[in-house]
């Protein structure tokens, strides 16, 4: 899988491999405007926080690119009522409003007239996707000095290539330490309710021949219990001084790990730190109570039951060993030093 691409800049449109079908099927779907692409990250067409990120960035180049601005004032207003919009498709990912914000300073900063500003997003966003990769290939290094050969790795939801630009986050030290020799084999989580580590995770790592086991959420007390996971990596959505926003689950997979002292890990890029001082609340979206009360199309539960559906928790980060990045793995209260040099 880390030969392909999940979100690309191709003549002139923003390319992405379409998630909601996979693994029936693999296709690619092509946007146009900046509107098509925030609702392809709010149906989860692209979905993982690096992908949604990049995804935004080149939504911004779509309206850039084709604004018929005559003026850059003109042309930052445009982009900013794209970056409103794109902003509301999901609230979780820290790595949305860190792409949308870093795309609106260079615009903002960019010298010429409209086109040249236009050109120079363009670039930004595709400069930020070809980071995104080699940030994660930096994870999988420094991550997989962690895994030994023969290591069973639990690990929850997607963070493979399918949730990044290429190669992913927490499956990034799997896979790197795979091509160094190592033996490893990986428990993934299903993921209700949407299934991500059922469909997606298997799918990537079935593709590249790794070993992997699929058991339901509620089996991972049991199986680490067992003593059949040697460490737990997830990838996260936002992480703050005190919190990991990732996919719901995971702050049940940490007591669980820190239960069987089992080395939890979160595997990460920068973009998706969110260290302002000033910072206290992470916004946990909550999705429709269909992807609950229903499984292909089928209702399973009685009508009318009421539902909660938060897509994401919160896990405090003293249950984390360490921040696995790509400037190293980071202990918790060493974040703002060890990734910003502050
Ligand atoms: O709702 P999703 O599928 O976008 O959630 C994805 C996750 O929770 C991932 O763990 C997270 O984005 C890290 S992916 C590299």
């Amino acid at each position: 899988m880390s030969e392909l691409r999940t979100v690309e800049w191709a003549n002139g449109r923003v390319r992405m491999i379409d998630q909601t079908r996979i693994p029936y099927k693999f296709r690619y779907v092509a946007f146009k405007d900046y509107k098509q692409v925030a609702k392809a990250i709010r149906d989860m067409v692209v979905r993982g926080a690096p992908a949604i990120g990049v995804a935004a960035a080149m939504g911004l180049a779509l309206a850039a690119s084709s604004s018929h601005a005559t003026t850059r004032e003109q042309l930052i207003k445009e982009l900013e009522a794209a970056a409103d919009v794109l902003r509301r498709s999901r609230p979780t990912a820290w790595n949305l409003f860190w792409a949308i914000d870093r795309i609106l300073r260079k615009a903002q900063a960019g010298g010429g007239g409209p086109s040249d500003i236009a050109a120079q997003v363009v670039n930004e966003a595709l400069r930020m996707a070809e980071e995104d990769v080699e940030a994660n290939r930096k994870i999988g290094e420094y991550g997989a000095e962690l895994l030994e050969d023969g290591d069973c790795v639990l690990t929850h939801c997607n963070t493979g290539t399918l949730a990044t630009v290429s190669y992913g986050t927490a499956l990034a030290p799997i896979r790197t330490a795979v091509t160094q020799g190592k033996k490893i084999r990986v428990i993934a989580t299903e993921t209700r309710p949407r299934l991500q580590g059922a469909k997606l995770t298997t799918y990537e790592l079935l593709r590249d021949r790794i070993p992997v086991t699929l058991i339901v959420d509620g089996a991972v007390g049991y199986v680490m219990r067992k003593g059949l996971v040697k460490k737990a990596i997830v990838g996260a959505d936002r992480i703050t001084a005190r919190f990991v926003a990732n996919k719901v689950g995971t702050y049940l997979i940490a007591l669980a790990a820190q239960a069987n002292q089992i080395p939890f890990y979160v595997a990460a890029p920068s973009s998706t730190f969110d260290l302002r001082q000033d910072h206290t609340e992470v916004n946990i979206e909550e999705r429709s109570s269909q992807e609950v009360t229903h499984i292909g199309g089928k209702r399973i539960v009685p009508k009318g039951v009421k539902v909660f559906n938060p897509a994401f928790d919160l896990t405090p980060v003293d249950l984390v060993r360490g921040f696995i990045t790509e400037k190293g793995v980071v202990a918790a209260d060493r974040l703002r030093a060890g990734l910003f040099g502050a």
